[in-house]
């Protein structure tokens, strides 16, 4: 496995703390997109912390403007260019320097656009960003644009100063890059192929987040049950298989379980290809391992997962739900859903919803299949019309709500230990909480809760949000 030496990269923080000493300078981030790309901010963070700047939420007290841009569906490109164009202003009043990174600056034909009518200062991509304070730094003194995007994959990069958005939580990047090819997704283009972390760099990292006091890890990959597939099947060919070496998902979730002070551990995103038996028997027997487990099915018909080229059928995907219903006490699910795939037929789309009525999922992620460059699905003849995608896409909202509601009341009367996280966003007096299956639970109680773990029965449903009680023993 290959892990490049970030030391000369990391030079360029100190270089940029030195110019921007005694400055007292701001930093705005907006991260689009999905937990990996959460976690790439974090780092983003800690280097513009490291460099001297101090976070703000005001993007008028910015003096560096950074976006960690998605490109996964349309409507997140919408918004970036959105935001470009407000930010221009601030520009010309203040100079304010602006970076772009993230996975659609791995797009060439945005890039282009962005060059071409945009105002930018720094253009980096998920393989360079390690290269942020370097391009930062030759920005700002040299005054020129910069862009600073790698083609081939980039390597596994250790070491990054992070900021963590949480203390209580915290996401683990444990491989990079996907080889699954799903025809309508652009991921596989924009971060590359599958490449998996160190075991040990991984268990170093979970062990020193345990040690700091947090409490919740989610491992996070575009498809982390294949964690370490390429690399094992390379020394396969080379003949030295290293038998007691974590080579696979389940041993990894096998060895963080073993750590103390962690109580509870969280994946995303698997593929359900690679639920093989001995990850389904890894999450039956760590006891920290949440048995609240995210199953994307993409679609429900054989046809179109075909055409999706996502290499299960129908039939499979609800055997492997039965599988682990049986194996795995009180699992539940939850999922990803794209309605509206080119040629997905009414009987399609009557698959998908007989599959959700089945699986009687807890959480389902639902999206409008959006075309993107550069993917085989764009290229397909038969796109749905908008208005029949955004029909199906109601027709499935309105069975998960009825879904939704019977689950809630399964939860009406039972107690359950939850972390108590803050302040409800909608109402004040409210604390509020999730429980593992991550419902939203508010209650009434003193401040003094936040951040302890108490038992709160649920009370009652309100559709996307349950409400509970302390309970007094
Ligand atoms: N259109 C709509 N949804 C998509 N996803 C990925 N690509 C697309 C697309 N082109 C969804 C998938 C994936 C989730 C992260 O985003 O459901 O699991
Ligand atoms: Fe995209 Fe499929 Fe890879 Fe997920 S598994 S990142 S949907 S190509």
């Amino acid at each position: 496995m290959i892990k490049k030496e970030i030391d000369n990269e990391l030079e360029y923080i100190q270089k940029v703390k030195q110019i921007n000493e005694g400055k007292n300078l701001h930093y705005h981030i907006l991260t689009m997109g999905c937990q990996l790309n959460e976690n790439d901010s974090e780092k983003i963070c800690g280097m513009a912390e490291e460099m001297g700047y101090t976070k703000t939420q005001e993007i008028m007290d910015a003096d560096l403007v950074i976006y960690n841009t998605c490109c996964v569906r349309e409507n997140a490109e919408e918004r970036l260019f959105g935001k470009l164009g407000e930010v221009k202003k601030l520009k010309e009043a203040k100079g304010t320097i602006i970076a772009i990174g993230g996975c659609m600056m791995q797009e060439k034909h945005i890039v282009e656009k962005i060059k071409k009518s945009y105002s930018y200062d720094v253009i980096f991509g998920t393989h360079t960003l390690q290269n942020f304070p370097k391009d930062l730094y030759h920005a700002i003194l040299e005054r020129k644009k910069i862009t600073d995007i790698l083609d081939i994959d980039g390597e596994i990069i250790e070491g990054l100063p992070i900021k963590r958005e949480d203390s209580i939580r915290a996401s683990v990047t444990i491989m990079n890059g996907c080889n699954n090819f799903c025809t309508y997704c652009i991921v596989p283009y924009v971060r590359g192929r599958e490449r998996s972390r160190n075991p040990e760099d991984i268990l170093n990292e979970v062990k020193s987040l345990a040690q700091e006091g947090y409490k919740e890890i989610t491992l996070l990959g575009q498809n982390v049950n294949s964690y370490m597939r390429v690399e094992r099947e390379k020394e396969n060919t080379l003949d030295k298989g290293a038998i007691n070496r974590i080579d696979s998902f389940a041993k990894l979730l096998r060895a963080v379980n073993e750590i103390n002070g962690i109580e509870k551990i969280r994946f995303t995103s698997p593929h359900p290809k690679d639920f093989t038996d001995d990850v389904i028997e890894a999450i039956r027997d760590c006891e920290k391992v949440s048995k609240f487990i995210h199953l994307p099915m993409q679609s429900g018909s054989t046809n179109v997962l075909k055409a999706m080229n996502r290499v299960y059928t129908k039939e499979q995907y609800l055997e492997l739900v039965e599988k682990m219903k049986k194996e795995i006490p009180d699992v539940t699910f939850s999922t990803d859903i794209i309605v509206g795939f080119p040629g997905e037929t009414e009987e399609d789309f009557e698959d998908t919803l007989d599959v959700v009525r089945k699986v009687k999922f807890e959480q389902i992620f639902m999206f409008i299949y959006s075309r993107r460059v550069g993917t085989p699905a764009d290229k397909m003849e038969n796109q749905i019309p908008e208005e029949i995608k955004h029909k199906r896409f109601d027709r499935l909202k309105s069975l998960y709500e009825e879904i939704l509601k019977k689950n809630n009341e399964q939860y009406i009367g039972k107690t359950e230990n939850l972390l108590i996280e803050g302040y409800s966003k909608t109402n004040k007096d409210l604390l509020t909480a999730r429980t593992d299956t991550n419902k939203v639970v508010v209650l009434e109680g003193e401040s003094s809760l936040i951040g302890k773990v108490v038992p709160v029965k649920i009370v009652s449903e309100h559709m996307w949000y349950l409400k509970g009680e302390v309970e007094i023993n």
